[in-house]
């Protein structure tokens, strides 16, 4: 039995297990129910007590000796396949392209009129997009129950109980220009400074008006602003955005905030449609009282420009729904202009 057990070493030892096929008969050979170890312990079982002593422990040596050896040399001969097969492939080659992002046409647009008002020498603030109803309204010079306010249908976040006194009153701003007063009370003039932003109206959604849309404010307040100074600067923006031969008009109209008012609309050419973009004026004396800024010293003058429609009149959108659906067949076609690289 001790000779066998001595031979048995001797084979697993010098056994080269360098293929699938050696590995496998080997396992058959020695490790396998029917193979060698099965037979030399069957054999073990029936020897009597002090041979038992003396072959158990070689024996138990080499099964364990035996199995380490298939273990190890059945990692080795998988690890050399997938080297083989990294080998096969050529890492010099181009990966696959992924998606890549693009932005939205109202990123594109605003980011457009900021970096324009910037080269007319325009500082850039913001604003909360819940305010309270003295920013949104009161210091707007809306006055608590006057139908001004109806101008903007209104999301309440929350609604004081008294008609008269609207001061606990917190709103979805429903423009920009609260942004003016917030900036004034911050900085004194000369200010020079556009907000864009969102803005929401509960309004009945159509083609060209939505629940949520984005404007840029602007507010000019100095010694001696006029009304030409506005209206130089709204041109100058529009030739900037849609070029020379963009057709403008400039009508009269009505803000609580600003006296007088006026409201611009542009067409690109004569058969078309005029679209109105934006509302402006010169801040109401009311409004720089508010702030307390001096009227008999300053004045000033703001716009809201409505950024959906500029984008609309820019890239040729007919229905301002398309810009809230991110339909990738819409978006995918601004890669080119606004695509992440
Ligand atoms: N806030 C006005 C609106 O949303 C636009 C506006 C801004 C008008 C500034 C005058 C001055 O319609």
């Amino acid at each position: 039995m001790k000779q066998k057990v001595d031979d048995a070493r001797q084979q697993i030892e010098d056994a080269v297990l360098d293929s699938e096929e050696a590995l496998e008969s080997f396992r058959l050979t020695y490790l396998s129910r029917n193979g060698l170890f099965s037979s030399l312990f069957e054999e073990f079982k029936a020897l009597p007590g002090p041979e038992k002593k003396e072959v158990g422990k070689p024996l138990n040596v080499l099964k364990v000796f035996a199995e380490q050896k298939f273990a190890q040399a059945k990692e080795s001969l998988e690890e050399g396949k997938e080297t083989i097969r990294s080998a096969t492939d050529d890492v010099t080659l181009p990966v696959e392209p992924s998606a890549l992002g693009s932005m939205h046409p109202l990123t594109l647009v605003r980011h457009e009129m900021t970096q324009l008002f910037m080269r007319m020498g325009f500082t850039v603030a913001d604003g909360p997009e819940i305010e309270d109803d003295f920013h949104n309204f009161t210091a707007l010079n809306f006055p608590a129950d006057h139908p001004a306010r109806d101008m903007q249908d209104t999301f309440f976040v929350r609604k004081g109980d008294r008609a008269e006194d609207r001061s606990d009153d917190l709103v979805l701003r429903t423009h920009t220009s609260p942004v003016q007063i917030r900036l004034m009370k911050e900085q004194k003039p000369p200010i020079r400074a556009i907000m864009p932003g969102r803005v929401f109206r509960n309004e009945a959604v159509t083609y060209k008006s939505y629940f949520q849309f984005s404007q840029v404010e602007g507010l000019v307040v100095d010694t001696s602003i006029t009304m030409a100074d506005l209206i130089h600067t709204l041109v100058t923006f529009a030739k900037m955005m849609y070029g020379d031969h963009i057709e403008y008009r400039v009508r009269s109209s009505y803000f609580p905030f600003t006296e007088p008012s006026i409201e611009m609309d542009v067409r690109t050419s004569s058969d078309a449609d005029w679209m109105e973009i934006l509302g402006a004026g010169m801040v109401d004396p009311n409004v720089l009282r508010a702030v307390d800024v001096d009227p008999d010293v300053y004045s000033g003058f703001a716009f809201g420009m409505g950024i959906d429609r500029i984008c609309m009149l820019k890239y040729g959108f007919s229905d301002i729904r398309t810009l809230y659906e991110n339909d990738l067949r819409m978006l995918s076609q601004f890669e080119h202009i606004g695509g992440v690289r």
